[in-house]
């Protein structure tokens, strides 16, 4: 009789385990483990990718000298040791300049994944937001001309170009972003949520199943869904209680607006969070949003499991070895800070 009863409970938690993962891999999507598959989802067929054009635009991510100040590199605000963050609340740049309206830098880990980039969703790909940043004054402050000029002055620069474009290969202002959004095209980090997306249901234990199951409950993941746990559409922030710390910045003039519903991958490093980065805490973070896109209190129970399960998203970083980046000649424009 007990062993019966054992064995049925056992049946019936097996069928709401199964019930879980069925309904998760309907709502969300696993990073392809296949090669073919998942060069497929970070492919742009109108930047293809190349082991040459790999190589040069890891180096331009890494290239302080794409900036006026000689100083500042992608990788200065997307740190890849850092979760792809700077850890600051608002991102700072040229002669140390905040950015004028209080934003928080994203992560570029998994922004291939994304439908969208910016927190506004205004930019439509990697390849068209790549080029901002090297021309904003509060962040890396350089002319074109002045990129142009700095690569072609150092012969390894002019020889990696032509490899890497081929059919027209000049050193421009649009290869140069499209080398650096090829690199971060394979920035994604696979975790043990999709291992358990992918069938493994040992992939996540219980406390993490339960803020699976709480993160679909409550609401959560009618927004952040899909490969990228969010980034698929823009959705009105706050829609029911007022954001405490809208004051902060001028993001749509602190008024409720349409904000990109951030990917929630490797959320547990990549704090502060929200468009001003104003909120350090994590459980902080997952309270305001029940309260400000769900109109809902959550327990503090609810805010732990939840985060338990957050903290599952944390992916495996892909192995990067630093680039060597090539001597500067008489022919390079100097720093201007
Ligand atoms: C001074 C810091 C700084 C530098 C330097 C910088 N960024 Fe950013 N990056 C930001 C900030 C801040 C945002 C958000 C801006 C916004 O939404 O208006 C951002 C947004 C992004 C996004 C969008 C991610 C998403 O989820 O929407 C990508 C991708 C990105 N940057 C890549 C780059 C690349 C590539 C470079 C170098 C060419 C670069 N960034 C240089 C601070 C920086
Ligand atoms: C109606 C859509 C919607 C719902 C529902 C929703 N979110 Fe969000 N979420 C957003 C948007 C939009 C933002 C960006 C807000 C901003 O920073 O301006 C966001 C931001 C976040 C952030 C911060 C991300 C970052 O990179 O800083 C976390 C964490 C988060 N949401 C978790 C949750 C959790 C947990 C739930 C359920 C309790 C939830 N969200 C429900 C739309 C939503």
């Amino acid at each position: 009789m007990k062993l019966l009863l054992f064995l049925s409970i056992l049946i019936i938690s097996q069928i709401h385990s199964d019930e879980l993962m069925t309904q998760s891999q309907a709502i969300f999507k696993a990073i392809p483990s296949s090669y073919k598959a998942l060069n497929d989802l970070i492919d742009n067929p109108n930047n293809r990718l190349s082991k040459d054009k790999l190589k040069l635009g890891k180096m331009l991510f890494f290239e302080p000298r794409i900036s006026k100040s000689g100083l500042i590199s992608c990788a200065t605000c997307h740190n890849l040791s850092l979760g792809g963050v700077d850890g600051l609340s608002t991102a700072v740049g040229h002669k140390w300049t905040k950015n004028p309206h209080h934003i928080n830098s994203p992560t570029v880990y998994n922004a291939v994944l994304h439908k969208m980039q910016f927190w506004d969703g205004r930019s439509k790909d990697l390849e068209d937001q790549a080029k901002g940043p090297i021309e904003a004054g509060p962040e890396m402050a350089a002319p074109k001309e002045l990129v142009v000029k700095r690569l072609k002055s150092m012969p390894e620069y002019v020889a990696l170009f032509k490899k890497a474009f081929p059919k027209k290969p000049s050193i421009d202002f649009t290869n140069t972003a499209n080398a650096i959004a090829a690199f971060e095209r394979t920035l994604v980090t696979p975790s043990k949520f999709d291992d358990y997306l992918r069938g493994d249901d040992s992939a996540l234990n219980k406390q993490e199943k339960l803020g699976l199951k709480k993160f679909m409950a409550k609401g959560c993941a009618s927004c952040h869904n899909g490969v990228g746990i969010g980034g698929s559409m823009k959705q009105l922030f706050p829609i029911v209680k007022p954001y405490k710390y809208a004051h902060i910045g001028d993001f749509n003039d602190g008024k409720p607006g349409m904000v990109k519903v951030p990917g929630l991958r490797n959320i547990a490093l990549t704090g502060p969070y929200f468009h001003n980065g104003a909120v350090w805490s994590l459980k902080e973070a997952v309270f305001i949003m029940g309260e400000t896109q769900l109109g809902t209190t959550l327990s503090k129970e609810d805010v732990s499991d939840i985060v338990v399960f957050l903290k599952s998203l944390t992916g495996d970083m892909p192995k990067i070895t630093l680039p060597k980046l090539p001597r500067y000649t008489n022919m390079t424009p100097k720093p201007e800070l």
